[in-house]
């Protein structure tokens, strides 16, 4: 029997109140979600995914009117920003209320909010009443989830509740941008560009290459394939892949546009435009393990926006390598 939509989200509530985890749909990637303000409740996040628990949690709320709910000296700027880009994949990172519990904070005096935009979630954060702690719905260091289906292969019966809000229309993580310091800095790309944020401020912000170490989605490996992921130039591609092949090597490659002439290479095509590669970018390096290709090679796309987003996530699987037991 399929709930309906109304009937999932007062589910999800229900679980929440009790203390259970629910997986969340966002624009960006599936959430694995917890009442912020229940101690236990967000320990239970970091034994399910195996995330280190000095790492910190997004707090997802309903609207900007309950960001002085969780931060404090909230500046202009996060009321510009919230007014421009919420709800949207745009996450703040503003001085905590002392309330907040520091399992959320990894003990930092720091706390990540955002409002995030997906009508089922909006509506559970609104009938909670409280914030939901949520890391993306993988196991730590591995490909997040972009439908309801794949949290379930990853998670199983570990999550109590998959709230199944159908495939994220974003398909990265949101961009992170630190308030705290004079200069706003950007800790993580997404599909909220410097740019844009630079636009509504009418100020420039600052960029970092890499984050701090308690930001674990700029870790130098993370998204990581089972695949040994390697970075080429277009130009290269069919050599390196073919070369690859001869080599006895189960191969594949990802790219815009990706084709191959060599019928022993698998292609993983991200579309035509870089949204529809945001959004498949994740689905498509599931679809590489579940081939079991040990060697993939991707081009990473060079323009701005999300095409920048979607490099950074390459470039940090291609720094990554663990193999299938
Ligand atoms: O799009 C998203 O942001 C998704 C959806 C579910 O909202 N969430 C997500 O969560 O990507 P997660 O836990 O996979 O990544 C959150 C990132 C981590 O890199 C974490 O270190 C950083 O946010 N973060 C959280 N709180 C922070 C803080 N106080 N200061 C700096 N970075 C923080
Ligand atoms: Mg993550």
């Amino acid at each position: 029997m399929s709930l309906s939509d109304a009937e999932a989200v007062a589910h999800a509530v229900d679980v929440l109140r009790r203390g259970g985890l629910v997986a969340i749909p966002t624009e960006t990637v599936y959430g694995l979600g917890a009442d912020a303000h229940d101690e236990q409740a967000v320990r239970r996040i970091f034994a399910v995914k195996g995330r280190p628990p000095d790492h910190p949690l997004i707090v997802h709320i309903a609207s900007v009117s309950e960001l002085a709910t969780w931060a404090m000296d909230v500046p202009d700027t996060a009321h510009t920003l919230a007014a421009r880009f919420w709800p949207g994949p745009l996450t703040l990172v503003l001085w905590r209320e002392t309330h907040v519990h520091d399992v959320v904070t990894g003990g930092l005096d720091t706390i990540a909010l955002r409002v995030p935009n997906h009508p089922l979630t909006l509506e559970v954060l609104r009938a909670l009443g409280s914030g939901v702690a949520a890391p993306s719905a993988n196991r730590f260091g591995r490909v997040s989830p972009t439908d309801a289906a794949h949290v379930r292969e990853d998670l199983g019966d570990e999550v109590d509740f998959v709230l199944d809000g159908g495939p994220c229309s974003v398909g990265v993580e949101s961009t992170i941008l630190d308030l705290t310091s004079a200069t706003p800095v950007l800790l993580r790309l997404g599909a909220i560009t410097a740019e844009a944020i630079e636009g509504a401020l009418g100020a420039p912000i600052e960029r970092v290459a890499a984050g701090p170490s308690r930001a674990p989605g700029m870790l130098r490996a993370h998204y990581a394939p089972s695949a040994r992921v390697t970075v080429c130039a277009a130009t290269d591609l069919h050599r390196v892949s073919s070369e690859a092949a001869d080599r006895g090597m189960r191969v594949g490659v990802l790219a815009i546009g990706a084709r191959s002439d060599d019928s022993r290479v698998r292609t993983y095509d991200l579309g035509s435009d870089e949204h529809d590669a945001a959004r498949s970018l994740y689905a498509s390096l599931r679809a590489v393990d579940a081939d079991r290709v040990q060697e993939l090679y991707v081009v990473l796309p060079e323009g701005l926006g999300v095409e920048a987003a979607i490099a950074d996530r390459l470039r940090r699987a291609a720094a990554a390598f663990s193999p299938l037991p």
